[in-house]
């Protein structure tokens, strides 16, 4: 019996924020969390506790978290890419954490400054620590599909690093699609290559959507079992070291698509609407 709950594990605050070029004030930030939360979502990734030498727009990831309102029911997660990440967001009293790695050499330099390899290394100590903090760790690899350095990407590399990354104790793989290349086709054949190492309850779907095939992508992967999706309000987005990285799925549109096929997703739609026009006044830079 396959589950018709589908977790949309909400990226914006994130995924979205981090691609602004402007410095968006942290009370808007928080305002923003604060609308996701009451939107019902199980899954918020509110900031990133990287270099502000590398993402300047998150350097205030600790006020967001000291500022927000939590929600029972709600886990506050944050991107932690080394053991100093960790620990800032342990301070900040994340619920989760998440490590990145790609499955191309070209954007992991790019994007974390070292190899796949040292990239694995350098979260072991990260694991260790969240193991005696028990925090849950997600593990993401980027490029699954294509790299902006390194073009085509194989579906055997996606499925090495992916199965690496929860042999380290990750709970959870998101696949992300990062410059949105992806196709239904291109997407079920990278997927049937990871499940071979990794069962689909362990793995979400990240796809950016460039392409506007990002609909397309998640029936794909629906089909193959996956029952959680990264997406962003508003369809905001992007990663600054990965160029034409154009926004990423809009979480809107995933509530409406998932609720014509019948899933659920527990989502409030009002309230959804109410993050997305804040996304947009932000966006535009009226407020
Ligand atoms: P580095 O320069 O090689 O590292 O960067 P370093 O250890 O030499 O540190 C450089 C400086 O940063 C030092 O400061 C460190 O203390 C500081 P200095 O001594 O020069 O004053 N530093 C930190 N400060 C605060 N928090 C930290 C931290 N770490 C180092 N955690 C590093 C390596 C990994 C740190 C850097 O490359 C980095 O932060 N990269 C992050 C880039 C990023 O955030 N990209 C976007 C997220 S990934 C993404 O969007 C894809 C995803 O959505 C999935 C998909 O779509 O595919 C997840
Ligand atoms: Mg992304």
């Amino acid at each position: 019996q396959v589950s018709d709950h589908v977790r949309i594990y909400e990226v914006g605050p994130r995924d979205g924020l981090q691609n602004e070029k402007r410095v968006i004030p942290a009370a808007q930030k928080i305002e923003l969390v604060n609308r996701l939360s009451d939107a019902g979502f199980e899954k918020i990734e509110a900031t990133s506790f990287v270099s502000p030498k590398w993402v300047p727009q998150l350097a205030d990831a600790s006020d967001v978290m000291a500022g927000i309102t939590r929600r029972e029911g709600t886990d506050y997660a944050v991107l932690t890419p080394n053991l100093k990440g960790f620990e800032r967001a342990l301070e900040a009293g994340a619920d989760e954490v998440a490590v990145f790695a790609s499955a191309s050499e070209g954007f992991s330099q790019k994007n974390i400054n070292c190899s796949i390899a040292e990239s694995l290394t350098r979260f072991e100590p990260l694991m260790e620590a969240a193991a005696r903090a028990r925090i849950p760790v997600r593990g993401y690899v980027s490029c699954v599909v294509a790299c902006p350095y390194d073009g085509e990407v194989a579906p055997g590399a996606v499925r090495d690093v992916a199965s690496a990354l929860k042999d380290m104790g990750c709970y959870e793989i998101s696949l992300g699609d990062t410059i949105g290349a992806g196709t239904p086709e291109t997407i079920a054949r990278m997927l049937e290559r990871v499940l071979t190492s990794v069962p689909a309850q362990a793995l979400a779907g990240h796809y950016h959507d460039t392409g506007d095939k990002a609909l397309g992508n998640v029936e794909a992967s629906l089909d193959l079992g996956l029952r959680v999706f990264d997406s962003a309000v508003g369809g905001l987005g992007g990663c600054p070291y990965a160029p034409g990285a154009k926004g990423n799925l809009s979480t809107t549109a995933l509530v409406e698509r998932l609720d014509q096929l019948g899933y659920h997703t527990g989502i409030d739609r009002a309230a959804l609407l109410k993050a997305e026009t804040l996304v947009a006044a932000i966006a535009a830079d009226t407020l």
